[in-house]
Protein backbone atom coordinates (compact mmCIF):
# COMPACT_ATOMS: atom_id res chain seq x y z
CA UNK A 1 0.00 0.00 0.00
CA UNK A 2 2.76 2.40 0.64
CA UNK A 3 4.34 2.01 -2.73
CA UNK A 4 0.83 2.25 -4.11
CA UNK A 5 0.81 5.65 -2.52
CA UNK A 6 4.17 6.33 -2.97
CA UNK A 7 3.88 5.73 -7.12
CA UNK A 8 0.24 8.01 -7.07
CA UNK A 9 2.25 10.86 -5.52
CA UNK A 10 4.98 10.86 -8.35
CA UNK A 11 2.25 10.20 -11.00
CA UNK A 12 0.24 13.24 -9.91
CA UNK A 13 3.07 15.64 -10.25
CA UNK A 14 1.88 18.20 -7.77
CA UNK A 15 5.29 18.34 -5.97
CA UNK A 16 8.99 18.52 -7.30
CA UNK A 17 10.38 16.36 -4.86
CA UNK A 18 7.60 13.04 -4.26
CA UNK A 19 9.98 10.64 -2.61
CA UNK A 20 11.26 13.42 0.14
CA UNK A 21 11.92 11.86 3.31
CA UNK A 22 12.49 12.72 6.68
CA UNK A 23 15.20 10.46 7.98
CA UNK A 24 15.87 10.68 11.61
CA UNK A 25 19.01 8.81 13.22
CA UNK A 26 20.90 8.59 16.08
CA UNK A 27 24.60 9.95 17.04
CA UNK A 28 26.79 8.10 18.95
CA UNK A 29 26.32 9.89 22.07
CA UNK A 30 22.68 9.37 21.72
CA UNK A 31 21.26 12.71 20.03
CA UNK A 32 18.79 12.82 17.87
CA UNK A 33 18.75 14.49 14.00
CA UNK A 34 17.16 14.52 11.20
CA UNK A 35 16.98 15.56 7.07
CA UNK A 36 15.39 15.32 4.12
CA UNK A 37 16.32 12.83 1.84
CA UNK A 38 15.49 11.31 -1.27
CA UNK A 39 13.85 7.68 -1.40
CA UNK A 40 15.25 6.38 -4.52
CA UNK A 41 13.83 2.75 -4.24
CA UNK A 42 10.96 0.59 -2.05
CA UNK A 43 11.89 -3.16 -2.45
CA UNK A 44 8.04 -4.25 -1.21
CA UNK A 45 9.15 -7.82 -0.79
CA UNK A 46 12.47 -7.57 1.43
CA UNK A 47 10.43 -4.40 3.45
CA UNK A 48 13.24 -1.60 2.69
CA UNK A 49 13.53 1.66 1.12
CA UNK A 50 16.41 2.72 -0.34
CA UNK A 51 18.49 6.52 0.30
CA UNK A 52 21.99 7.36 -1.24
CA UNK A 53 23.99 9.91 1.09
CA UNK A 54 28.15 10.31 2.01
CA UNK A 55 28.80 7.60 4.48
CA UNK A 56 31.05 9.84 6.32
CA UNK A 57 28.49 12.93 6.72
CA UNK A 58 27.08 13.45 9.91
CA UNK A 59 24.16 11.05 9.20
CA UNK A 60 26.20 8.24 7.51
CA UNK A 61 28.27 8.28 10.41
CA UNK A 62 25.39 7.96 12.97
CA UNK A 63 23.92 5.19 10.45
CA UNK A 64 27.15 2.97 10.56
CA UNK A 65 27.24 3.56 14.59
CA UNK A 66 23.33 2.99 15.56
CA UNK A 67 21.59 2.00 12.58
CA UNK A 68 18.35 2.60 14.04
CA UNK A 69 16.92 4.82 12.04
CA UNK A 70 13.57 6.17 10.91
CA UNK A 71 11.66 8.17 8.18
CA UNK A 72 8.59 10.17 7.71
CA UNK A 73 6.66 10.74 4.21
CA UNK A 74 4.20 13.33 4.14
CA UNK A 75 1.99 13.53 0.43
CA UNK A 76 0.22 16.52 1.19
CA UNK A 77 -1.76 16.49 -1.68
CA UNK A 78 -3.74 13.65 -1.08
CA UNK A 79 -3.51 13.96 3.00
CA UNK A 80 -1.21 10.85 3.48
CA UNK A 81 1.57 10.03 5.74
CA UNK A 82 4.07 7.10 5.84
CA UNK A 83 6.20 6.35 8.81
CA UNK A 84 9.25 3.47 8.85
CA UNK A 85 10.44 2.49 11.91
CA UNK A 86 13.71 -0.52 11.74
CA UNK A 87 17.47 -0.23 10.70
CA UNK A 88 20.09 0.81 8.16
CA UNK A 89 22.35 -1.28 6.62
CA UNK A 90 24.94 0.19 3.48
CA UNK A 91 23.68 -1.06 0.00
CA UNK A 92 25.61 -3.57 -1.44
CA UNK A 93 28.58 -1.93 -3.42
CA UNK A 94 27.60 -2.78 -6.78
CA UNK A 95 24.27 -1.15 -6.30
CA UNK A 96 25.63 2.11 -4.88
CA UNK A 97 28.08 2.00 -8.23
CA UNK A 98 25.33 1.88 -10.85
CA UNK A 99 23.08 4.34 -9.03
CA UNK A 100 26.16 6.44 -8.97
CA UNK A 101 27.13 6.00 -12.85
CA UNK A 102 23.21 6.82 -13.51
CA UNK A 103 23.80 10.24 -11.51
CA UNK A 104 24.63 13.88 -13.34
CA UNK A 105 28.49 13.96 -14.06
CA UNK A 106 28.36 17.59 -11.60
CA UNK A 107 26.97 15.10 -8.97
CA UNK A 108 29.15 12.72 -9.67
CA UNK A 109 31.99 15.20 -8.74
CA UNK A 110 30.31 16.98 -5.94
CA UNK A 111 30.03 13.32 -4.39
CA UNK A 112 33.73 13.79 -4.70
CA UNK A 113 34.14 16.97 -3.79
CA UNK A 114 32.04 17.56 -0.45
CA UNK A 115 33.15 16.18 2.97
CA UNK A 116 29.46 15.97 3.74
CA UNK A 117 28.62 17.78 7.62
CA UNK A 118 32.51 19.53 7.58
CA UNK A 119 32.95 22.87 7.86
CA UNK A 120 34.61 24.80 5.21
CA UNK A 121 35.80 28.55 4.79
CA UNK A 122 33.82 29.61 1.73
CA UNK A 123 31.86 28.46 -1.10
CA UNK A 124 35.10 29.36 -3.14
CA UNK A 125 37.16 26.79 -1.72
CA UNK A 126 34.36 23.73 -1.78
CA UNK A 127 34.42 24.95 -5.69
CA UNK A 128 38.51 25.44 -5.86
CA UNK A 129 38.39 21.53 -5.01
CA UNK A 130 36.76 20.77 -8.32
CA UNK A 131 40.32 21.22 -10.62
CA UNK A 132 42.79 19.01 -8.32
CA UNK A 133 39.45 16.30 -7.87
CA UNK A 134 39.68 16.23 -11.86
CA UNK A 135 42.92 15.58 -12.35
CA UNK A 136 43.19 13.68 -9.42
CA UNK A 137 41.01 11.58 -11.36
CA UNK A 138 42.48 11.90 -14.77
CA UNK A 139 39.44 13.37 -16.08
CA UNK A 140 39.62 15.73 -19.35
CA UNK A 141 37.67 19.00 -18.31
CA UNK A 142 36.59 19.41 -22.02
CA UNK A 143 35.35 15.88 -22.22
CA UNK A 144 33.21 16.44 -19.04
CA UNK A 145 31.79 19.63 -20.51
CA UNK A 146 30.86 17.75 -23.84
CA UNK A 147 29.68 15.02 -22.68
CA UNK A 148 29.92 14.74 -19.17
CA UNK A 149 27.03 11.88 -18.36
CA UNK A 150 28.84 9.59 -20.44
CA UNK A 151 32.20 9.94 -18.60
CA UNK A 152 32.75 7.55 -16.18
CA UNK A 153 33.52 8.40 -12.84
CA UNK A 154 34.24 6.19 -10.75
CA UNK A 155 32.30 6.23 -7.10
CA UNK A 156 34.31 7.18 -4.39
CA UNK A 157 34.34 4.94 -1.00
CA UNK A 158 32.91 7.68 0.75
CA UNK A 159 29.45 7.63 -0.79
CA UNK A 160 26.77 5.41 -1.31
CA UNK A 161 23.20 3.86 -0.32
CA UNK A 162 21.84 2.88 2.77
CA UNK A 163 18.37 0.29 3.02
CA UNK A 164 16.66 1.11 5.10
CA UNK A 165 14.78 -1.84 6.73
CA UNK A 166 11.37 -1.58 7.59
CA UNK A 167 10.45 -3.40 11.48
CA UNK A 168 6.72 -1.34 11.16
CA UNK A 169 5.19 0.46 8.62
CA UNK A 170 2.58 2.97 9.54
CA UNK A 171 0.05 4.50 6.89
CA UNK A 172 -1.65 7.56 8.44
CA UNK A 173 -4.73 9.02 6.27
CA UNK A 174 -6.29 12.23 7.42
CA UNK A 175 -9.78 12.04 7.68
CA UNK A 176 -12.74 14.43 8.56
CA UNK A 177 -13.16 16.33 11.59
CA UNK A 178 -9.54 15.06 12.28
CA UNK A 179 -10.33 11.74 13.07
CA UNK A 180 -7.78 10.24 10.86
CA UNK A 181 -6.48 6.52 9.80
CA UNK A 182 -3.81 5.11 11.02
CA UNK A 183 -2.83 1.57 11.16
CA UNK A 184 0.95 0.20 11.59
CA UNK A 185 2.67 -3.35 10.53
CA UNK A 186 4.75 -4.81 12.65
CA UNK A 187 7.07 -7.36 12.27
CA UNK A 188 9.39 -9.20 14.00
CA UNK A 189 12.91 -9.01 12.69
CA UNK A 190 16.39 -9.27 13.92
CA UNK A 191 18.59 -6.14 13.87
CA UNK A 192 21.15 -6.78 11.05
CA UNK A 193 24.41 -5.14 10.20
CA UNK A 194 24.88 -6.21 6.95
CA UNK A 195 22.28 -6.83 3.73
CA UNK A 196 22.93 -9.94 3.35
CA UNK A 197 21.86 -10.65 6.87
CA UNK A 198 19.06 -8.28 6.67
CA UNK A 199 17.57 -9.81 3.50
CA UNK A 200 18.23 -13.58 5.66
CA UNK A 201 16.40 -12.05 8.53
CA UNK A 202 12.95 -11.48 6.12
CA UNK A 203 10.83 -11.38 5.15
CA UNK A 204 8.33 -12.58 8.31
CA UNK A 205 4.51 -11.85 8.55
CA UNK A 206 3.78 -8.51 9.13
CA UNK A 207 1.07 -8.24 11.81
CA UNK A 208 -1.48 -5.15 11.34
CA UNK A 209 -3.12 -3.01 14.53
CA UNK A 210 -5.20 -0.03 13.64
CA UNK A 211 -4.53 2.66 16.02
CA UNK A 212 -6.43 6.13 17.10
CA UNK A 213 -5.53 9.24 15.34
C1 LIG B 1 14.71 17.95 -1.10
C2 LIG B 1 16.03 17.54 -0.50
C3 LIG B 1 16.60 16.34 -0.87
C4 LIG B 1 17.79 15.91 -0.32
N1 LIG B 1 18.28 14.69 -0.66
C5 LIG B 1 19.42 14.24 -0.07
C6 LIG B 1 19.86 12.91 -0.33
O1 LIG B 1 19.24 12.12 -1.05
N2 LIG B 1 21.02 12.52 0.27
C7 LIG B 1 21.74 13.35 1.11
O2 LIG B 1 22.78 12.94 1.60
N3 LIG B 1 21.31 14.60 1.39
C8 LIG B 1 20.16 15.06 0.82
N4 LIG B 1 19.70 16.32 1.12
C9 LIG B 1 20.48 17.15 2.06
C10 LIG B 1 20.19 16.69 3.49
O3 LIG B 1 18.95 17.21 3.92
C11 LIG B 1 21.30 17.12 4.48
O4 LIG B 1 21.47 18.52 4.46
C12 LIG B 1 22.63 16.47 4.17
O5 LIG B 1 22.49 15.13 3.78
C13 LIG B 1 23.56 16.52 5.39
O6 LIG B 1 22.94 15.87 6.48
P1 LIG B 1 23.79 15.29 7.70
O7 LIG B 1 24.76 16.37 8.10
O8 LIG B 1 22.81 15.00 8.77
O9 LIG B 1 24.51 14.05 7.23
C14 LIG B 1 18.49 16.75 0.60
C15 LIG B 1 17.91 17.96 0.98
C16 LIG B 1 16.70 18.34 0.45
C17 LIG B 1 16.09 19.65 0.91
Amino acid sequence: MFKKWFDEEAAAGKTPNPNAMSLASIDADGTPSCRIVLCRGIHVEKGYVILYTNYQGRKGRALLANPRAAMAMHFDHSDRQVRIEGFAVQSPAAESDAYFQSRRWESRLAAWMSNQSQPIATREELLARAEPIIAKLKLDPAELLARGNDVFIPRPAHWGGFRLYAKSVELWLGGPGRLHDRAVWRREMPMASSWEAADAGGPNGWISTRLQP
